[in-house]
């Protein structure tokens, strides 16, 4: 269902306001663009509909089974708690995190994950209720200075393969 959405921001004022809900951290500002991850804050039969509908419209064929998943879901996501409904669509939000990563990283474009916002401020800010959504993780991407950034020649810190993966043969 891409149960999120992405905000790139390159408006300054705004990136200005966003900063000073962020800890003043100065890569908000900063970057070159700021994207913000804003996760669904419920999941309703009107947005499950809309997910199945398109599906239907682009393939051009509706089945038995889709029909019956569809079901399934009217029937318990819209019943489910707010809560365990926005934590499910911030979860997916994060897939699509993990990608933007992955592909800045391959286009050797920095970034930085940031959790250290207040979502309230920042749905404030670029007035997400209205739209049903809640900010989750933020993304400045840009380019590194290299010259003014003691970061930039630490080591990497990761525990080793053997510590983090458990085989199971
Ligand atoms: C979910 C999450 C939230 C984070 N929030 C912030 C943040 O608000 N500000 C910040 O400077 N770094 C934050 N970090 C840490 C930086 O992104 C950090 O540079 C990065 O995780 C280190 O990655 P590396 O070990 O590959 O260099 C956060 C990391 C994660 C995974």
């Amino acid at each position: 269902m891409q149960p999120y959405e992405i905000y790139v921001i390159t408006n300054q004022e705004l990136r200005e306001k966003i900063r000073a809900a962020s800890n003043d951290q100065s890569q908000v500002t900063d970057c070159s663009y700021l994207l913000v991850f804003a996760a669904w804050d419920n999941y309703t039969a009107e947005r499950i509909n809309a997910a199945f509908d398109m599906t239907e419209t682009i393939r051009d064929f509706k089945s038995e089974s889709g029909a019956a998943y569809r079901q399934m879901l009217l029937k318990s996501y819209p019943n489910r708690d707010l809560e365990v409904n926005f934590t499910h669509a911030a979860k997916q939000a994060y897939i699509g995190l993990d990608t933007a990563l992955i592909a800045a990283a391959y286009e050797q474009v920095d970034c930085t994950p940031m959790e250290g916002f207040s979502p309230d401020a920042v749905d404030e800010i670029l007035n997400l209720k209205s739209k049903g959504l809640r900010s989750v993780v933020m993304l400045p991407l840009g380019y590194r200075k290299a010259d003014e950034d003691w970061l930039v020649t630490l080591k990497k810190v990761r525990r080793t393969k053997e510590q983090f993966i458990s085989w199971i043969q």
